[in-house]
């Protein structure tokens, strides 16, 4: 039986790690560093995600058969590079290949050399160049800071004084460090999140989902890591799905081959079907969250299987997905995306969870003297399965109203698009 380390400590590291359980290959799991939901089923390793140095010899020591990576910040610190030189079998794409995700203006550049749909852009490192171009064109217009900015480098202003207050803050004030923006065309439509398993050339579809980023119900308030999910995605067609498969995703692991730096781990796109065709709004280089809360549990097939074929650059097998649904509702601290307290007791869990088709994630949570208590600005994903989008919504929610804590919250109104 295999030894697997799973890297991270959110609610997708939670969906890894119970997939993971599920396989007939895997005996033991260790997490590094977990949460308080991930220690009941892998042995959590007080580790954190960009000690790479350590969590390569941690693997080495241990006889780790392989290791699954979660967090892009692990993935740009170069992870997969250090345990590909020290000979370890790792799952995730290399620094180099994560620049899709770190870097916007590396990804518009590949996208427009490739011919991928994607917004119309421009570049500027220069806040007198960048406020002459955004004054010039049309509102809302947005604005994405080129790096890693915790979700918070997007903004989308209606009139040139909000975008020169975002200009100002990235490219005078370096809010998120010295770096470039890049300015994008607005577009309009439905999105939806498609994540590919990837090797080289070889793409493998997983099933569609859809994430809910805005913080209140109603898609308003600041944008969020996401607050609830739910797979598949009726409202986008099959040939849609044939369409991004075709004209996206394969074209971007094609162009990343023949740029050198060859993907290897899961490519999300962040896509949206506008009037006038699928296009890309982001690429990421590893399984969204909270996407793969409710994709993973839908996966029949075996996943050590999947993530060891690309590890070693063998044929891909073939993958299953259920034909029961998911939808999940994020439980957040109060003041989520901005500042909140941690340490809130959570009750209600396991009375929760005796509904089989109920899944509770951790994505933000910890241990203290016995109970279990908030720790992170997402803390719960409470997934159902059912047979209809309906059905798992009912499920996920009755879940939801079982779980006592005074600091949380949540959006009602997931999968509104498709209710
Ligand atoms: P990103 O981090 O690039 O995914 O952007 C965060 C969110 O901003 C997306 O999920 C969209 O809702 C929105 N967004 C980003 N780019 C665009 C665009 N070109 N047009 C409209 N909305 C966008
Ligand atoms: N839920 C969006 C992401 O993982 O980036």
């Amino acid at each position: 039986m295999k030894k697997v380390l799973v890297i991270g400590s959110g609610g997708r590291e939670h969906a890894i790690v119970d997939a993971l359980s599920r396989s007939q290959k895997v005996g033991k799991i260790y997490c590094a560093p977990g949460n308080a939901g991930i220690a009941a089923m892998a042995e959590c390793v007080p580790l954190k995600e960009t000690q790479v140095e350590q969590l390569k010899d941690f693997a080495a020591e241990n006889g780790i058969d392989l290791t699954v990576v979660g967090p892009e910040a692990a993935l740009a610190a170069g992870i997969s590079d250090t345990f590909t030189q020290a000979g370890l079998r790792i799952f995730g794409p290399s620094k180099a290949a994560a620049t899709i995700e770190s870097s916007k203006d590396f990804a518009k550049r590949l996208m427009a050399r490739y011919g991928i749909p994607t917004a119309a852009f421009e570049t500027f490192d220069d806040y007198g160049k960048a406020i002459e171009y955004v004054g010039k064109g049309q509102f809302p217009v947005v604005l994405k800071y080129d790096g890693l900015a915790a979700g918070k480098g997007v903004v989308i202003p209606e009139t040139l004084e909000e975008a020169d207050a975002a200009l100002k803050d990235m490219l005078l004030d370096a809010r998120f460090g010295k770096g470039k923006v890049v300015v994008e065309e607005f577009l309009t439509g439905p999105e939806f999140s498609f994540m590919c398993f990837v090797d080289g050339t070889q793409v493998t579809p997983m099933t569609l989902s859809q994430d809910h980023k805005r913080a209140y119900e109603g898609d308003k308030g600041p944008n969020t890591g996401g607050m609830g999910a739910y797979s598949p995605v009726p409202i986008i067609t099959d040939e849609d799905i044939e369409y991004s498969l075709e004209h996206i995703m394969k074209p971007t692991a094609a162009a990343m081959v023949a740029e050198g730096c060859p993907f290897k781990g899961v490519l999300y796109g962040g896509l949206m079907k506008t009037p006038s065709g699928v296009k890309v709004i982001e690429f990421n280089c590893r399984f969204g969250d909270p996407e793969t809360e409710v994709v993973l549990p839908r996966l029949e097939s075996d996943i050590y299987d999947i993530f060891s074929s690309i590890a070693d650059s063998t044929p891909m097998p073939e993958t299953i997905w259920s034909k029961d649904v998911t939808m999940g509702f994020v439980m957040a601290s109060k003041g989520y995306p901005g500042s909140y307290g941690k340490g809130y007791a959570i009750t209600g869990l396991e009375d929760a969870m005796a509904d089989k088709s109920v899944r509770i994630y951790h994505m933000g949570t910890s241990s203290q003297d016995g109970s279990i208590v908030t720790s992170g600005g997402r803390v719960l994903m409470v997934v159902g399965s059912a047979d209809t989008l309906q059905n798992a919504h009912d499920k996920a929610l009755e879940a939801v109203g079982k779980i006592g804590c005074e600091n949380l919250f949540f959006r009602r109104d997931i999968g509104w698009r498709v209710l």
